[in-house]
């Protein structure tokens, strides 16, 4: 599934000099991921992750430049540094997404091209797992005063914490059901609010990948195309 995502934009897109955000572990692991040139850099906000990347990078012997904490939105580098700006999981987790985007459209070339995956707000996980399945059981457990422990016992711990109703309300619940109860902002993406929070980009090509909605055994399913969780997007600076 990303090996074949990766290999759409590996060979074309990292010969060129390239900004990674927290490249990606799937990348990384892929065997497409030798395509990374000595011009490619990786950036993320957390020391643990530019760690893992490090130590990723340095175990398959992959060459790049630089792999450097910091934020998409004070990125340290140069304007129109860069051929492409790849980010894979991390911009529906900024909030001041108009802000980034503008830090990304400042370093990448005229010509480059921003390939981004996003969260997919038309997906089997949100329309039904997040958006039915999950509050729904969430809502019986804690009606019926279960107390489990692990992740389902820190969900109900936050809706003990602000109330049952504000925790399921969806503009909330999405928070917490995307990379854990503790994480603190999700946003899903259609392309119209691709195109509203993109605003100096045209989109040029999208497609989405990744059947996944637990507790449903989806995986399977041939419907990721149509209903998969990950958007992939392309766009250019305008
Ligand atoms: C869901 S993880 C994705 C990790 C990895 N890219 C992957 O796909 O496996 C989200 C990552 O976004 C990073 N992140 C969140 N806000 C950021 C920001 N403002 N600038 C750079 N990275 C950020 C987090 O530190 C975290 O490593």
């Amino acid at each position: 599934m990303i090996p074949s995502v990766i290999t759409r934009v590996t060979t074309r897109h990292f010969s060129r000099n390239t900004i990674a955000f927290d490249t990606a572990r799937k990348l990384i692991s892929s065997s497409a991921s030798t395509q990374l040139t000595s011009k490619g850099n990786g950036l993320d906000l957390t020391p643990e992750s530019v760690e893992r990347v490090r130590t990723r990078l340095s175990l398959r012997d992959l060459k790049h430049q630089d792999v450097k904490q910091g934020s998409v939105l004070r990125l340290p580098f140069g304007d129109r540094a860069f051929d492409v700006v790849f980010s894979h999981g991390v911009l529906h987790h900024v909030p001041e997404i108009e802000a980034a985007q503008r830090e990304i459209h400042r370093v990448l070339k005229p010509c480059g091209e921003l390939i981004v995956m996003l969260y997919a707000k038309w997906s089997l996980n949100y329309l039904v797992s997040i958006a039915l399945v999950r509050r729904l059981g969430l809502g019986i457990l804690y009606l019926t005063h279960q107390n489990p422990g692990g992740i389902i016992g820190q969900h109900l711990a936050n809706a003990r914490a602000v109330g049952l109703r504000r925790y399921l309300r969806l503009g909330n619940f999405i928070h917490k059901n995307t990379d854990g109860p503790l994480n603190p902002y999700s946003k899903v993406y259609g392309l119209k609010a691709v195109r509203r929070d993109f605003s100096d980009f045209r989109v040029t090509r999208s497609y989405k990948r990744f059947m996944h909605g637990p507790p449903l055994p989806v995986s399977r399913l041939p419907l990721d195309g149509l209903l998969g969780w990950h958007l992939w997007v392309h766009m250019k600076p305008v």
